[in-house]
């Protein structure tokens, strides 16, 4: 049996009867300014800080020793871009030319350790070239994801307080340019914090008009840095100091800032890239994804670099970019080894091409396993691939507060036997409990709140940013002693992790995690909306999409129809296309408790045709009936 190979429960078990140990021995894989003598420091922050006593530089670490040790032929990064028709290759060594005239150019611009600059970028090499920059001057980047509105990024800066924001001046979409740069004048336009200057990376596709006294163009920036011989040279930051911000949705419409630190940050992706993605220098490892999302952070950016393999940068989509074959192309065009994407990807080509015909047209014998995350993995999808694909199809779960991997069956370590449906077992570093709601642990295979016991290990967010208070809250109050992962699912006898839902009101819709309260505040703007609920319902392709149910203003005069077209609208002007907010229904009154709260859950399952039963506490039963009925009359149904 696969499992017995596996060198899983020998690892997991030498984390767990020495942390410290395991942790200061897996930080050998890191070149320190300052090695670090311990681990991790209990007393620091808000459950403990790693490496404390330890200085180090990402961009060192992902760039520079790299070339130091003979890797400077070698590609960095493959840029792959269907939607421009341009391919690119960047050894290490170009990589490091570039990232040090960048760094040199951001410092020009007054940047030093410590300040934000906010990246606003399509999946372009200069994306990974401006984080690295960042890096390499102990600068906080934050990337915000291309298919967010002008509002999302006002929010951002606002909270972040950039003193420079790097954008490109469009972004390409297969049915068209999207101009980023206006979308950035009205972002810094609303926000009160306004950053210095802009760097905008000019593309042939849409050039932007510059503002002559704010933005500088990057192509002309960078001749003028080299011309002038300027190169910065990376700075030694703490292990503990912020590498980047990266924003995600919270329960309210305020994005929650989570920060990753340098140190244990590297640690954790280097080890990960072995142990689970079992990856060697050298190999070229596609993350097909985007730098906007965290697992393009951590798995496009920073872990292939970190341990000198080749990453992929893919500026397209899985399917009409040209065909369903779009990946099959790269994989055999590019010689990648492993593939990690996001379900809906794998959905949206098996709809397209069903018999995956276009595979044949590709030689795929180097692809060695295809990794699946951002939401759960459907066992259909997941039996399509392995039949299609016949390598290991492993699915493993996380968040944009870990950085890597809670529950993944590890590649590297000797696979364990696949269980569909369940990302397996838990990583080391990761003590995963099952409680119920009043914080008492559960039986095996029964359903409760998925928790990780403290300290987190490391990559994962000590706090959020400049929210220590709201961290608590969010994440440690509710369960003392453990950090919430607001996933609900269960823990059988044999350590299977299976995650089924949250515990909030974020719903993933295609991978992209949304939260229905940020659309409720959008939709509650409305001037003929009276009352408002959004739900994430099922969905074939992207796992679930937003449905909005309102009631209406009495007297208003605008019809359901008129009404949605201008919630639609507004949703994808105030919080992005991203959100892919199409449906509105209008109802005469919503179910709610006899406090006054709204039975989103009950609604969400009669949506689904999942089997309910009548809340207890519900004012007026009736209600539930007129949801079926508003569902069914607009096709949505049961
Ligand atoms: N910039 C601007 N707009 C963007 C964008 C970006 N970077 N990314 C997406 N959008 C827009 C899309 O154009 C679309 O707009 P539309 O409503 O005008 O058609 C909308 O946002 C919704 O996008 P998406 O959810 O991506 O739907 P899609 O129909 O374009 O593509 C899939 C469907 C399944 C092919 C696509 O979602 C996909 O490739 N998913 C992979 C998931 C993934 O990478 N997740 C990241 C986490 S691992
Ligand atoms: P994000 O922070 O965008 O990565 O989204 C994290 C959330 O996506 C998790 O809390 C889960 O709800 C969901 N998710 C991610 N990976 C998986 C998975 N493998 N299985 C089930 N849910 C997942």
């Amino acid at each position: 049996m696969a499992g017995d190979a596996s060198r899983y429960h020998a690892v997991y078990e030498g984390w767990t009867s020495d942390p410290e140990g395991f942790w200061l021995n897996e930080a050998k894989r890191i070149d320190w300014v300052d090695a670090p003598r311990k681990a991790f420091d209990a007393s620091l922050g808000t459950y403990g800080r790693w490496y404390p006593d330890a200085t180090c530089n990402t961009c060192f670490n992902a760039v520079d020793r790299h070339v130091r040790d003979g890797r400077g032929d070698q590609a960095a990064i493959i840029h792959d871009s269907p939607v421009t028709g341009q391919k690119r290759v960047i050894t290490y060594a170009r990589l490091l030319d570039e990232v040090a005239a960048l760094a040199a150019v951001i410092a020009r611009h007054g940047v030093e350790q410590g300040d934000r600059v906010i990246l606003y970028m399509p999946m372009v090499p200069e994306a990974l070239m401006a984080m690295l920059a960042c890096a390499r001057l102990g600068a906080v980047h934050s990337v915000v994801f291309g298919g967010f509105a002008p509002h999302e990024l006002a929010t951002r800066i606002n909270d972040a307080q950039p003193k420079l924001i790097i954008a490109a001046s469009c972004g390409i979409e297969p049915n068209r340019v999207v101009p980023y740069k206006p979308m950035l004048d009205q972002a810094i336009e609303e926000a009160h914090h306004k950053p210095l200057a802009c760097l905008i990376l000019q593309r042939p596709e849409r050039e932007a008009d510059l503002i002559a006294w704010r933005d500088f163009d990057w192509h002309q920036e960078m001749a003028d840095a080299r011309a002038k011989g300027l190169k910065a040279d990376c700075v030694p930051v703490a292990a503990t100091d912020p590498l980047y911000i990266l924003y995600t949705s919270g329960t309210t419409g305020a994005p929650k800032g989570v920060v990753r630190d340098n140190g244990g940050h590297m640690v954790a992706l280097a080890w990960s890239m072995e142990a689970i993605y079992d990856i060697k220098p050298g190999e070229v490892f596609w993350s097909a994804s985007d730098v906007g999302w965290v697992v393009g952070h951590s798995y496009i950016c920073y872990a292939p670099l970190l341990i000198g393999a080749t990453t992929l940068v893919y500026e397209g989509k899985p399917v009409g970019t040209p065909d369903a074959g779009a990946f099959w192309r790269v994989i055999a065009e590019h010689n990648v080894v492993s593939l990690f994407t996001a379900p809906t990807a794998f959905r949206a080509i098996r709809k397209e091409d069903p018999d995956a015909a276009l595979i044949k047209h590709y030689d795929l014998s180097r692809l060695r396993a295809l990794f699946l995350a951002g939401e759960r993995a459907d066992p259909p999808t997941l039996k399509w691939a392995e039949e299609h694909l016949n390598i290991p199809v492993i699915d493993h779960w996380w968040q944009t507060e870990t950085g890597w991997a809670i529950a993944a069956n590890p590649l590297g370590l000797g696979l364990l036997p696949v269980v569909h449906g369940s990302p397996t077992v838990a990583m080391p570093g990761y003590d995963i409990q099952c409680l119920d709601d009043a914080g008492h642990p559960v039986p095996p295979g029964t359903l409760g709140n998925i928790v990780v016991k403290l300290p987190l290990p490391p990559s994962c967010l000590p706090t959020l940013w400049n929210a220590d208070a709201r961290f608590r809250a969010a994440y440690l109050d509710e369960f003392p002693g453990y950090y919430k992962t607001a996933d609900a699912g269960m823990i059988d006898a044999d350590g299977y992790v299976f995650i089924m839902a949250r515990t909030d009101d974020i719903i993933n819709v295609a991978g992209h995690r949304l939260s229905t309260g940020a659309m409720e505040e959008v939709l509650a703007g409305h001037p003929a909306i009276a009352e408002c609920a959004v739900i994430g319902v099922a969905d074939a392709l992207k796992g679930q999409k937003p449905v909005g149910f309102v009631v209406l203003k009495a007297g208003r005069t605008a019809s359901e129809a008129e009404v949605e077209r201008e919630c639609v609208a507004k949703v994808r002007a105030e919080i992005g296309p991203v959100a892919d907010f199409k449906t509105m229904i209008e109802v005469k009154r919503l179910p709610k408790t006899r406090s006054g709260k709204i039975l989103r859950g009950t609604m969400q399952k009669i949506a689904d045709g999942l089997p309910w039963t009548m809340p207890a506490t519900i004012d007026d039963p009736a209600i539930l009936d007129e949801i079926t009925q508003a569902l069914s009359r607009r096709g949505i149904t049961v």
